[in-house]
């Protein structure tokens, strides 16, 4: 085990971009994540002092571990953003790099998954990083070929990542068809100890599937969004039907006492959806959960009985 990884088999929320709000890890942290992400955060408005790119470093105290997650073009903007953070927060289990975004507004700006054509480049981002004193670790997409993630994996980890999650789909595939588990089980068996595992994790199964590999890390995503008590399934907890509502309706009051209203009710509509799909004659249920305007409305259709 890598003397700075501290939970065996942990089993963590990947890092989502416009999902992954305080509110929302503080959530997975009380229900099962033993690890969470920050949303990927621009070290370019880290170091323009744009308000909103700091707001995201915001965290509480009943959170787990926590990576903060940057994207930067190359290892000088990155240490710059880096540096901001360590000066606005102190308590991040590790730096992330996000080498994986495959969105054009994202890779025009060589930043995300364009680093995996410039190894040399990934390489010093995390020499450099790794010299402010945080565990680094590295996000990537899969390459077409096997031995080309491998060598790029191996680079990684020469120049001093301590785990490196692979997500089993190529950039071009973005978020369709199916992630490819083999390539995971290929890098967990050549690189013992360092490779986290992201790509269809949506049941217990999948789960098990990736630490039967050797990956030190399972992340969930967008299975954590259709299933918000998947990570307690995993632990063996199964709430009934009335106390999944309750604890989102305690997350509702809770989401806005830190995010405000309009944020709550965005994470409270992916959750009552989820939620609700497990209740008797729920389809109409989520449709007005769905187009709820406030976050009373919402709780209202959740505590209604069944239509
Ligand atoms: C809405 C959304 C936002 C995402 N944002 C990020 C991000 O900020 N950083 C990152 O490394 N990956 C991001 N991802 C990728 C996920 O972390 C994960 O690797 C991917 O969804 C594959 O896992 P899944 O098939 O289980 O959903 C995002 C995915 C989604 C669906």
């Amino acid at each position: 085990m890598k003397k700075n990884f501290l939970i065996p088999n942990c089993l963590a929320l990947a890092p989502l971009a416009g999902v992954t709000t305080l509110p929302v890890r503080e959530f997975f942290s009380e229900h099962g994540a033993a690890l969470t992400h920050t949303e990927m955060i621009s070290c370019a408005g880290l170091v323009r002092d744009n308000q909103k790119t700091f707001d995201m470093l915001k965290i509480s105290e009943r959170e787990a571990p926590l990576v903060v997650q940057l994207f930067a073009p190359d290892e000088k903007i990155l240490v710059a953003g880096a540096l901001r953070v360590c000066e606005a927060c102190e308590k991040f289990f590790a730096f992330g790099i996000n080498m994986a975004c495959p969105m054009p507004k994202i890779t025009k700006n060589f930043c995300g998954a364009a680093l995996l054509k410039r190894p040399d480049v990934a390489a010093n981002m995390v020499r450099e990083l790794k010299k402010l004193n945080l565990p680094v670790w590295v996000k990537i997409r899969k390459f077409e070929n096997d031995n080309d993630t491998l060598k790029f994996i191996e680079n990684l980890a020469n120049a001093g990542a301590d785990n490196i999650c692979v997500h089993g789909r190529t950039p071009a595939q973005r978020y369709e068809g199916l992630a490819d588990k083999n390539i995971l089980k290929l890098a967990a068996e050549n690189f013992p100890d360092l490779i986290s595992a992201s790509g269809d994790v949506k049941t217990v199964e999948d789960i098990n599937e990736y630490f039967s590999y050797g990956c030190v890390c399972v992340m969930l995503a967008r299975g954590a969004i259709a299933n918000p008590f998947l990570f307690e399934e995993y632990r063996g907890i199964n709430r009934d039907l009335d106390k999944r509502v309750e604890i989102l309706i305690n997350f509702a009051y809770r989401a806005k006492e830190l995010a405000g209203e309009h944020k709550a009710l965005i994470a409270m509509k992916r959750f009552a959806g989820a939620v609700l799909k497990f209740s008797h004659g729920s389809a109409e249920k989520r449709n007005l959960a769905c187009m709820s305007t406030s976050l009373d409305e919402i709780i209202k259709i959740l505590n209604s009985p069944a239509i």
